[in-house]
This record gives structure tokens, C-alpha cells and sequence, in this order.
């Protein structure tokens, strides 16, 4: 079966985590990705968090499968020129490196648009246009930035950051879904275009349930779904949370059988109000269904700390799964806890393509996630990722050098 990107060529300048997390799903999707890498030293990632002496880590492995790769020296004058044959053969440039690094190399968007119009430019960056454009950002930076951080964690703690990469991965998704796009608008206008997704826009999208927070809170001074309702204080702005939930439908976690000895035997409870009544069953609080001072969503508002605490009595004589079971029977929106053990050994997980068993010449089998995005008509199949190198020949004969040439570059060291 085909697939979606077949056909487009991406010439993957990316590196570490934001950048490699676009391409990759992009090879996901049928794309020829080729990933430059500086000779000798390639991606940082490949020796970063090492498990296995010389062998690639995890962190590059997980976040490089299904691409090319090809060492050449973009300071070389030699290897700049092969790098210009490779700009007019691909159809995207993605890059992530710091602010003007491209530029530097004598990569600016005028010289690519003169190599190759058709020419996609799509860019990570920390942030965009403004007064800290020129800085280096990494994932924390960029949750600290974009509004995560501060609205992450409980009350009386410092802020947190999250587990989920969503200034890296959030961002590379972000700026995939803008090369797709600007494939498309390349079929009628038959341009190319710069595409740009800067980590603290990434981040800041998917906090935007906080913004709204903020104007809520500004109108208001009080939102009564916040664990700081109905007794403690509101400052001037959107507090930190704890568990509960961001919509309309409060929830919290709740610790389930055997809490005191599994850090993860807690469940995520939400007392959606279609199911208000289902929830005093199954609890055993039916008189909750029908007292005036619970039985509609704001009238419970200010007794939610009571109402979890009741729950919870319940939740602590079930495991995480019996509960969920349990829950489930009723329609009541719940979620176990899971662990990364837990998840990594999920059958269903692993029967989707969700979690995936790859092997390795050098480090041999490993887990790792598959494509989140599913489309009927363009499998993935997850392929192992590219050793330093090892697509150097191959592209470069496609690029029309020869075998001499090939090794006279080599022993130049622009490849
Ligand atoms: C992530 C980041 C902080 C890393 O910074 P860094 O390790 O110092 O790396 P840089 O991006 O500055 O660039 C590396 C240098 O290597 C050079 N380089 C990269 N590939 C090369 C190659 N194949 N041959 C020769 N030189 C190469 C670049 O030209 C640059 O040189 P310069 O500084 O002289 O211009 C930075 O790249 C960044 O802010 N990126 C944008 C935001 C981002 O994606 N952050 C998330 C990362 S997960």
C-alpha cells in the first residue's frame, strides 16, 4: 500500500528532540527523510543518556526511525556545494538549530529560494519574532514560557514542569502539521514558503484553556471549579491547580487499594454531571442523588474537596483497575494511573502500533512509540533509525556523484 508523502523529499537539518519529532512523523507518513548530521560527531542525541556503551541511545533512536542519514560539513566549502545539490533535489528543509545558525552556514531564505523556489523552510525556534528571538531554548525553557509551568502544580508548591514534552514534541507537532499544509498550498501556488513554530507559541496553544482562565478570573475574581474555591485566595493571576480538571467537569485524583505502597495506585476520577445520580450508587451516597445540597453540578461547586474525599473512601477498596471496570459499567469517565512499566507491557497498546518492538544491529531490541496518528490508506511501519552515516553513498549516488567523487569528498572531509 502507498503511502500519504510519498514522493516528498525532506532534507531533515534537525536535531535533539523538537525538530526530529516533526521528521520522523513525517517518514511516518511516507516522506524520504534525509538527515544531515555533522561527520564524526553526528546528532548530540546519539551519545546523550546512553544505556548501552557506543551504541546510539535511546533518546536518538526513539526519535529518529524511518530516516536516511548523511554526514556532510556545511563549513566546508566542498560539503556546502553537496549540500546545494541535496536543497534543490528535496522538496522541505527542516532545521532547529539556534537562531541564525542557518544563516551563518550561507543558508539564508534568499539563497535557498534562488537554489530551489519550490523550497519549504520550516523552523523550530525557541521564540518567535520579539525581544528574546535570539535565544537558545530547551524543553523546560519553553514550558516555563509558554504558560505551562505556572499553571502546573499545587498552590503551595513552587511551579512544575510536566513529564509530557510538549515544548519539543508539542512543538514538532506543530510544525508538521505547518509543512503539510504548506505542501498543499504549494500544489496551487507552486511556491515554497517559510513555516515557523516557535516553542513558547506551541506550548502557549495548548494552555489555552489558561488564558481563558486569565479572563475569567480578571472579569470575576473567583473560578469556582479551582481547589482554591470556595476558601482560599485568588491573586491577580490563573493559580496553579493541583489535579483538577481544566474543564467544565470537575475532577481530582484519588488513591485507590494499595496506594501505600505503589506510587501509582491512584485513579482520575471526574463526577461528570450526566451521571451524577450513577456516581451516589455506585459510592453508596444515594441520598447525594436527591439533597438539594448536591444534586446539581453548583450546588456541589464549594463541597468538591468533600465530595472527592467521600469518593475516594470508595476508590481505596478497589484496585485502579477494578475501579475503572467498575466505573466503566456506569458511563462514569475515569483513568488509572499507569505507569510507564504498566504502559510498556500494555497488549493493546502494542497490537495498534502504538508501542512498538524495533531491533537494532548495534544496541538490539528496543520499545518504542509508534505513530499516534492513524490514517486508513498509509500504514506505518516503524523502521529502525539510520546508523551515523549509513545513507552517506547511497544519497549522493542519487545526487549524481560518482564513486570517485564520492571519495575525493571524503578525503576532503566535506562528507
Ligand atoms: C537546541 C539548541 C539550544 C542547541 O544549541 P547548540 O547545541 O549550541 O547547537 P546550535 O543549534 O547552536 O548549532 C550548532 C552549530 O553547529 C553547526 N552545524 C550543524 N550541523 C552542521 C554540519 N553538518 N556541519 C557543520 N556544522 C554544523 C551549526 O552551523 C551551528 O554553528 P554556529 O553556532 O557556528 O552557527 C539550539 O539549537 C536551539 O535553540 N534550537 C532552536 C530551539 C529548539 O529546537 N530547541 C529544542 C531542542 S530539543
Amino acid at each position: 500500500m502507498g503511502k500519504a508523502l510519498d514522493g516528498v523529499r525532506i532534507l531533515d537539518f534537525t536535531h535533539v528532540q523538537s525538530g526530529p519529532t516533526c521528521t520522523q512523523l513525517l517518514a511516518w507518513f511516507g516522506a524520504d527523510v534525509i538527515k544531515v548530521e555533522r561527520a564524526g560527531a553526528g546528532d548530540i542525541t546519539r551519545e546523550q543518556l546512553r544505556d548501552i556503551p557506543d551504541a546510539d541511545s535511546l533518546y536518538f533512536t526513539m526519535l529518529n526511525h524511518n530516516k536516511r542519514s548523511v554526514t556532510i560539513d556545511t563549513k566546508n566549502p566542498e560539503g556546502k556545494l553537496v549540500l546545494e545539490a541535496l536543497i534543490q533535489k528535496c522538496d522541505v528543509l527542516v532545521e532547529n538549530f539556534a537562531p541564525g545558525a542557518l544563516d551563518r552556514m550561507g543558508f539564508t531564505w534568499e539563497r535557498i529560494q534562488e537554489l530551489n523556489p519550490k523550497m519549504i523552510v520550516a523552523s523550530v525556534k525557541g521564540f518567535g519574532p520579539g525581544p528574546y528571538e535570539d535565544c537558545k531554548v530547551y524543553e523546560n525553557v519553553a514550558q516555563c514560557v509558554g504558560g505551562a509551568a505556572s499553571t502546573t502544580g499545587f498552590d503551595d508548591g513552587p511551579p512544575v514542569v510536566t513529564g509530557a514534552q510538549i515544548g519539543d514534541s508539542g512543538t514538532g507537532l506543530h510544525l508538521a502539521l505547518g509543512i503539510v499544509t504548506a505542501l498543499y498550498q504549494r500544489t496551487m501556488t507552486g511556491r515554497g514558503q517559510k513555516v515557523l513554530a516557535a516553542m513558547q507559541d506551541g506550548v502557549l496553544n495548548l494552555c489555552r484553556v489558561k488564558l481563558r482562565d486569565q479572563q475569567r478570573l480578571e472579569r470575576t475574581g473567583v473560578m469556582k471549579e479551582y481547589p482554591q474555591y470556595p476558601n482560599g485566595t485568588f491573586g491577580e493571576a490563573v493559580p496553579r491547580a493541583g489535579n483538577a480538571s481544566g474543564g467544565g467537569q470537575p475532577g481530582w485524583i484519588l488513591k485507590c487499594k494499595g496506594w501505600e505502597h505503589d506510587p501509582n495506585a491512584y485513579i482520575y476520577f471526574i463526577t461528570q454531571a450526566p451521571v451524577w445520580v450513577k456516581i451516589c450508587n455506585v459510592i453508596g451516597k444515594e441520598a447525594w442523588a436527591t439533597d438539594p445540597e448536591y444534586a446539581t453540578p453548583s450546588a456541589r461547586l464549594p463541597r468538591l474537596k468533600d465530595i472527592f474525599a467521600e469518593i475516594e473512601r470508595w476508590t481505596m477498596t478497589k484496585t485502579k483497575f477494578e475501579a475503572m471496570e467498575i466505573l466503566n459499567k456506569y458511563d462514569i469517565p475515569c483513568g488509572p494511573i499507569l505507569s510507564m512499566k504498566e504502559i510498556a507491557e500494555d497488549d493493546s497498546l502494542r497490537k495498534t502500533g502504538t508501542i512498538v518492538e524495533v531491533d537494532h544491529p548495534v544496541r538490539g531490541k528496543y520499545l518504542t512509540v509508534g505513530n499516534p496518528i492513524k490514517l486508513s490508506d498509509s500504514p506505518t511501519d516503524v523502521t529502525r533509525s539510520p546508523l551515523l552515516g549509513e545513507h552517506t553513498d547511497e544519497v549522493m549516488a542519487e545526487l549524481g556523484y560518482s564513486r570517485e567523487q564520492i571519495e575525493a569528498l571524503r578525503t576532503a572531509g566535506a562528507i
